[in-house]
């Protein structure tokens, strides 16, 4: 797979003097989804505005289908659409004006059947004549998608298209997502859904402190940090471990009464068996038990911390 964007030894300085990217190298590969998570302040907002050209950069180069995306401005920002974190202001103007003068921006001959259809995608075109100050919170961010989407873009960003958005309206964006992917349109999403990028990704990045720390193949991810934890409900309370069972790093719930078992899915033994011939062995009962698969959540809650 060719990237469609590269990203080299990009950092940004805040005139403040805060530095919110520090040496970030990223490729997007053509026709992915591409999920960046991080916590609030790691510079997802930064990074995305930078690469759209709207934040000038301190150092570093990108690259956007092979323009240059600072010298050679234009040609790469044609083929980007950007649904902004926040939302611009133009609260008098009706809908379809905004997203037809959007397309207008980019030097583009009207096309009002592929305006329609992506009004009547996001459930706005009932709302076309409506002025952008009487939507609701919801209808100004599919307004803003309809916008990115003005100039029929092969790349898409997204930052944090489903904040505020009610859940119908999020399996919406996801499925909307999925169309665009369909039709070839690579797709680089910020999110603190984490479930949105588990179920629409194909890979994520992380990102803290203005750092990617992290990038890889979703189902690798879940595959390498992925773990399962198996919990004995007691029958008694325990005060520790007994020692005849310390091989199995057990951990022992704050009441007493519960043992949880953390194992890997992936490797041919899980120890289960020999844990609970153990378990029997030392006369400990128990009367019920659960396992939980660990989620992407988790492995984010992880890695940021670590
Ligand atoms: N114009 C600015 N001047 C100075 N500092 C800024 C500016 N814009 C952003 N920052 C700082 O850069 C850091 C990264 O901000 P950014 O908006 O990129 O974070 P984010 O990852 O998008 O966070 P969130 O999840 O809250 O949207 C923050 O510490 C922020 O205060
Ligand atoms: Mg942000």
């Amino acid at each position: 797979m060719s990237a469609i964007i590269s990203v080299k030894d990009l950092t940004k300085t805040y005139d403040s003097g805060f530095s919110a990217l520090k040496s970030v190298s990223l490729d997007i590969n053509e026709g992915e989804v591409f999920a960046l998570l991080g916590p609030n302040g790691a510079g997802k907002t930064t990074l995305i505005s930078t690469v759209c050209g709207l934040v000038r950069p301190t150092s570093g180069s990108i690259t956007i289908g092979g323009h240059n995306a600072i010298k050679d401005f234009r040609a790469a920002r044609q083929l980007v659409g950007l649904v902004p974190q926040e939302m611009p202001t133009s609260p008098f103007e009706p809908v379809l004006n905004t997203v037809q003068f959007t397309r207008g921006l980019f030097g583009l001959p009207p096309k009002p059947e592929l305006i329609e259809s992506i009004l009547k995608d996001l459930t706005l075109w009932d709302k076309r004549d409506n002025q952008i100050m009487s939507l609701s919170g919801g209808m100004k961010r599919r307004l803003l998608v309809a916008k990115a989407l003005s100039h029929e873009p092969k790349v898409l960003f997204l930052d944090e298209p489903t904040a505020g958005v009610d859940v119908e309206l999020r399996h919406d964006m996801w499925r909307l997502v999925g169309q665009l992917k369909d039709k070839g349109v690579t797709i680089i999403l910020t999110t603190h859904y984490i479930e949105e990028a588990e179920e629409m990704a194909d890979r994520v990045g992380v990102i803290n402190k203005g750092e990617i720390i992290l990038v890889e193949e979703k189902a690798e991810l879940m595959r390498k940090l992925g773990r399962k934890e198996l919990t004995l409900i007691l029958h008694e309370k325990m005060e520790a471990v007994p020692d005849a069972l310390s091989a199995f790093d057990l951990v022992l719930g704050p009441d007493g009464k519960t043992l949880t078992y953390t194992y890997d899915t992936q490797s041919e033994r899980t120890g289960i068996t020999t844990l609970l011939t153990e378990l029997s062995n030392t006369g400990i009962r128990f009367h019920d038990l659960q396992t939980k698969q660990s989620s992407l959540e988790d492995i984010f809650v992880d890695l940021v911390k670590g």
